[in-house]
């Protein structure tokens, strides 16, 4: 039996993703979060492994089963997952930041339960690294792929995120459209990279995740 390269594409290829939300504690039993599910994340483990790459999945909480043949690693905060990034970046060909990350973090989270006293209270946050970015910005940079999570102007955010973290290639889905993007089984994908771009209409997740990962595979250098 000789193995070809038709059916696995990445063969030989080591890939690292992020998925899922971000927790960023208030105190021991508080947090906030947004409403990803990872399902886009996980679909692209799933079907990277089955294309043949070696996978690391970093995963925020999420209730989802680890595709067969990816090693995951979970997180909780943001930082958390920029330094499991961080250990796991080196020698990696594919970064792809689908994550969730929390873009705000509390400036002093409290060690002890916080007592309901006023009738009103502050909550101060500071800025999130950007994991996708810090990626973009190494030396040695893997081919390094980002989602873009817009409610309008989803091609002109898109574009601009790309440029300025110096991203290979971006995947923007807009998430005002009710069942697709957040939390739901399907998504559509307008996909830009620096010389061109590619629409991925309406599709279940997997399906969706084989096509993004046949075109950084078509725009990757070997
Ligand atoms: N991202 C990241 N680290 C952050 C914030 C975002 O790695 N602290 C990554 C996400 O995983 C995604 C991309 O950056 O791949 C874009 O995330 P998005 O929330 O759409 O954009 P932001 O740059 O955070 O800008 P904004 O939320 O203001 O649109
Ligand atoms: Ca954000």
């Amino acid at each position: 039996f000789v193995a070809t390269t038709t059916n696995k594409p990445l063969q030989g290829k080591k890939l690292l993703l992020t998925a899922g939300p971000t927790r960023e504690a208030i105190d021991p039993v508080r947090y906030i979060s947004n409403h990803s599910s990872g399902k886009m994340g996980f679909a692209l483990a799933q079907a990277a492994a089955e294309m043949g790459a070696d996978v690391t999945l970093i995963s925020g909480p999420v209730n989802l089963a680890t595709p067969n043949n990816v090693q995951r690693i979970n997180v909780e905060s943001a930082q958390q997952m920029l330094d499991s990034v961080m250990d796991n970046v080196e020698g990696i060909d594919i970064f792809i930041g689908c994550a969730a990350v929390a873009d705000y973090r509390f400036a002093d989270a409290a060690n002890e339960k916080i007592k309901k006293s006023a009738d009103k209270m502050q909550l101060n946050l500071v800025k999130n690294p950007d994991i996708l970015a810090s990626v973009a910005a190494l030396a040695n940079k893997p081919f390094t792929v980002g989602f873009a999570a817009e409610t309008s102007n989803v091609e002109g955010y898109a574009k601009g995120k790309l440029e300025h973290k110096k991203l290979d290639m971006i995947a923007a889905n807009d998430v005002s459209v009710k069942g697709l993007g957040f939390n739901a089984d399907n998504n559509a994908l307008q996909v830009f990279w620096p010389n061109g771009s590619q629409a991925l209409p309406v599709a279940d997740k997997l399906v969706l995740a084989r096509q993004l990962l046949a075109l950084i595979n078509q725009q990757m250098p070997n």
